[in-house]
């Protein structure tokens, strides 16, 4: 399994397919959902691949300087609990550390705020809601950590 930036069209197409089989397809949510949370500012795209198939990804972008967003991270059902996830934010944070101290930032989905805090990241304020995500269950939880 290696970890490394979506350069290529074809690593871009399959890190936007594992993030839409694996975030929003199971909320029936449309195909084209994830142009309506990209931000117009720089991105970062990691993909993690095994046997030549895209397994896990991470999306980041550039809020300012000083502050990262990780927008999106996704790992496939049958490769979770094998440190990908781990493994896609410690690449994030290999690859822009010369740019610290940073915060880094991101809403968690409540079921996976216990991945985040066993990375570092510590809650702050109240859970956030999203009318998409409400009726499935699913609340957000602002984490950050800082790199120092
Ligand atoms: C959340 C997610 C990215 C975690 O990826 P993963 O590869 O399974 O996680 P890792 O194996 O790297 O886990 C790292 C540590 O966090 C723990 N962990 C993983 N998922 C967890 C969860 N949902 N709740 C609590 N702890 C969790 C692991 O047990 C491991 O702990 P350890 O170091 O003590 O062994 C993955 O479950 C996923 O894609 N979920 C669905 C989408 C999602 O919720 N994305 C993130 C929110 S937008």
């Amino acid at each position: 399994m290696k970890i490394k930036s979506a350069t290529t069209q074809k690593e871009k197409e399959e890190l936007d397919r594992l993030l839409w089989d694996v975030l929003w397809k199971p909320l029936n949510l449309p195909r084209d959902i994830r142009k309506t949370f990209r931000l117009d500012s720089p991105e970062i795209e990691l993909i993690a691949i095994d046997s030549d198939a895209a397994i896990g990804a991470l999306v980041a972008n550039w809020l300012s300087e000083k502050k990262i967003e990780i927008r999106h991270l996704a790992v496939r059902q049958d490769y979770r609990k094998k440190s990908v996830g781990k493994l896609l934010i410690e690449e994030l944070f290999k690859l822009v550390r010369e740019a610290a101290p940073l915060q880094i930032q991101t809403f968690a989905r409540n079921d996976s705020v216990g991945f985040y805090a066993k990375l570092g990241f510590k809650p702050v304020g109240d859970y956030l809601e999203h009318e998409d995500f409400t009726k499935h269950g699913i609340r957000f939880q602002k984490m950050y950590t800082e790199l120092l």
